[in-house]
């Protein structure tokens, strides 16, 4: 029996996918900009299943996993395909608490269940069943949003566009382009309270939310501008802006979501007081969730590892870079 399996990486977005345009058609209301990682990933394997239902075990557990249950269902619609599969999945890192399970989970849902369908064992094969690289991004984002950024390595642009068929998914540059590195500081590996597909809707009724629109194409040129000039100061402020503003809309939205906790602004306020008396070169970003993402050049991140832990001792930290995107591979038991 052939089983596929697909190491999809997560990523971290630096100009944020938050609100909906369409939630039926998972149309942004903004573009967003991510930055793909290497080490925080999920592994799926695939097989073509004999029963007539799916069957899906996550890190070990073969109940209560309607979310990727429904992508399937969803994939199956949207391509034609009949087939029901045997999925296995599990991640390098903590879930569902803000480090993105949800872009690198869907992702390698979707490229598997695409290879278990077509017996495609790469993207070139998947390619010549019509199923481009950034076809596969559109039926991954059905799942997450987010997911749709993972199908490539580097730096990842997804376009609104001006109607829900119009969205484009792209990369931007490969990544090589800059050896950044994501310190991803885990304050807390609790599931979190509201998943962000829910809090999305509750964006539009944030009096913040026209303002955020509006910045968004200028704040994506400048984030582009940085990284050509590779100048991680204003990147990191940036970076900053984005993540706090985002948060403020998710507090000031209906109902109101909040996702920082206390160790959280803690952890902010010591980052931005070490940076502004001791220059440490590290500014943060985060997700929906308490956990702070710490931007970085690769070659600074021994010592600013070093002075979290100086600091913070009981914290966990994913050591993460910049990475390739995902990967195919074929077994045959
Ligand atoms: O893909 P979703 O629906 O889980 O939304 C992700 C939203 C953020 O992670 C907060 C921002 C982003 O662009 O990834």
């Amino acid at each position: 029996m052939k089983t596929y399996i697909v190491e999809a990486p997560s990523n971290i977005a630096f100009l944020k996918y938050w609100g909906k345009a369409n939630v039926d058609q998972q149309w942004p209301s903004g573009d967003s900009f991510s930055m793909t990682l290497n080490n925080a990933k999920t592994i799926t394997r695939a097989q073509k299943s004999k029963a007539n239902k799916d069957l899906v075990t996550i890190e070990g557990l073969t109940e209560g996993h309607r979310r990727a249950e429904k992508h399937l269902e969803k994939l199956r619609h949207l391509t034609g395909f009949k087939d029901h599969l045997v999925i296995e999945s599990k991640n390098t890192f903590p879930a569902e608490c803000g480090i993105a399970s949800s872009a690198s989970g869907m992702a390698a849902l979707t490229i598997a269940a695409l290879c278990a369908w077509t017996e495609a064992e790469s993207f070139e094969d998947l390619q010549q069943h019509n199923f481009s690289r950034e076809a596969v991004a559109h039926l991954a984002r059905m799942g997450s949003g987010s997911a749709g950024r993972s199908l490539w390595g580097g730096f990842v642009h997804w376009q609104k566009g001006t109607e829900p068929s119009r969205q484009k998914l792209c990369q931007v540059y490969p990544p090589e382009k800059w050896q950044l590195c994501d310190l991803i500081c885990v304050l807390s590996n609790k599931t979190k309270s509201v998943s962000s597909s829910g809090a999305h809707q509750a964006a539009w009724q944030s009096p913040l939310f026209p303002a955020r629109l509006a910045v968004i194409p200028e704040r994506l040129a400048m984030m582009r501008q940085a990284i050509e000039k590779k100048d991680l100061e204003s990147l990191g402020t940036l970076l900053e802006t984005e993540a706090l503003e985002m948060h403020a809309v998710m507090m000031t939205g209906q109902p109101s979501v909040q996702y920082l906790s206390e160790k959280s602004i803690q952890f902010i306020t010591w980052l931005r007081e070490k940076r502004r008396q001791d220059g440490l070169p590290a500014w943060f970003t985060i997700d929906a969730g308490p956990n702070i993402h710490v931007i970085c050049q690769s070659n600074q991140s021994v010592k600013i590892i070093e002075e979290i832990h100086a600091r913070f001792n009981d914290i966990d930290i994913i050591e993460d870079y910049i990475g390739n995107g995902p990967q195919i591979k074929l077994t045959c038991d």
